[in-house]
């Protein structure tokens, strides 16, 4: 059974930087179907392109954030309506095997996907590189689950980076309610939440007893790109296209 990848996207100057990276890192990953989620009212066609010459078998599906928190002030739920498009898919097109929430600007390593393919329920493993406390990883006594560490705890019940959890595809379909809230800051939680029943003590802990980083929260630097590009002078359109 395949490995879903749901990724969320959405333009800006770094994107297709970012969906390059990420496609070579699963051009070496088997059997596995990426779920492109751009957060977008039309499919940007470099991303399109990108897509069908990686060989990797992929959706590329829409899923733009809704207007009434595109407006709000300060923080935004990023990437939510995208992923809850994704639960959408796979309840309607896949009955088994894995799934996984990869952000389009984290590092992979390729030895993840491997880890959590035989993922029952729901399992776990350390992000590097996030939060203030550099590391965001369950913590285990003697094999088993004593609790989070993570640089920001606030309440939640799963403290845990999107990138540190994969689900089974039939863990979820016997959960038809469970989806992912648009609240900045609680998504993970929120979501873990829905698929109650389900405990920590269930979780099944990947790499090495999570004594290994196979993945970091890793952030692009916005550069301020230019405001203008004279195609007069560089005669090259295909320039133009690619600044989103
Ligand atoms: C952290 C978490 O790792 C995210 O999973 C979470 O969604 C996010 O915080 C949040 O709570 O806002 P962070 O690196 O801060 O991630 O966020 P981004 O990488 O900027 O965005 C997360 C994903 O959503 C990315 O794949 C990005 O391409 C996508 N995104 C971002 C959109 O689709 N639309 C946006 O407007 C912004
Ligand atoms: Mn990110």
């Amino acid at each position: 059974p395949p490995l879903y990848i749901i990724t969320p996207t959405y333009r800006r100057p770094e994107q297709i930087a970012e969906l390059t990276r990420l496609a070579q890192t699963l051009m070496h990953v088997q059997n596995v179907h990426w779920l492109v989620i751009e957060d977008a009212k039309e499919k940007t066609p470099h991303v399109t392109e990108l897509l069908s010459r990686t060989g990797i078998s992929f959706e590329h599906l829409l899923a733009p954030m809704p207007e009434s928190y595109k407006l709000r002030k300060g923080s935004k739920p990023r990437g939510v309506s995208n992923r809850n498009r994704g639960l959408e898919w796979l309840r309607e097109n896949a009955t088994s095997g894995v799934f996984y929430f990869a952000d389009d600007d984290n590092t992979y390593d390729i030895k993840i996907f491997e880890e959590m393919r035989s993922t029952e329920k729901v399992s776990m493993w350390p992000v590097g590189l996030c939060t203030k406390t550099g590391l965001s990883t369950p913590i285990l006594k003697n094999g088993s689950f004593s609790g989070f560490f993570d640089g920001w705890i606030a309440g939640r019940k799963f403290p845990v980076d999107m990138a540190g959890f994969a689900v089974s595809v039939k863990f979820l379909l016997e959960r038809p309610r469970a989806a992912m809230p648009y609240k900045p800051g609680f998504e993970e939680d929120g979501f873990l939440k829905s698929l109650a029943p389900f405990e920590p003590k269930q979780i099944e802990f990947k790499a090495q007893n999570c004594t290994k980083i196979l993945v970091w929260h890793t952030q692009t630097r916005k550069n301020e790109p230019a405001l203008a590009i004279d195609t007069a002078k560089y005669g090259n359109t295909n320039l133009i296209m690619l600044r989103q």
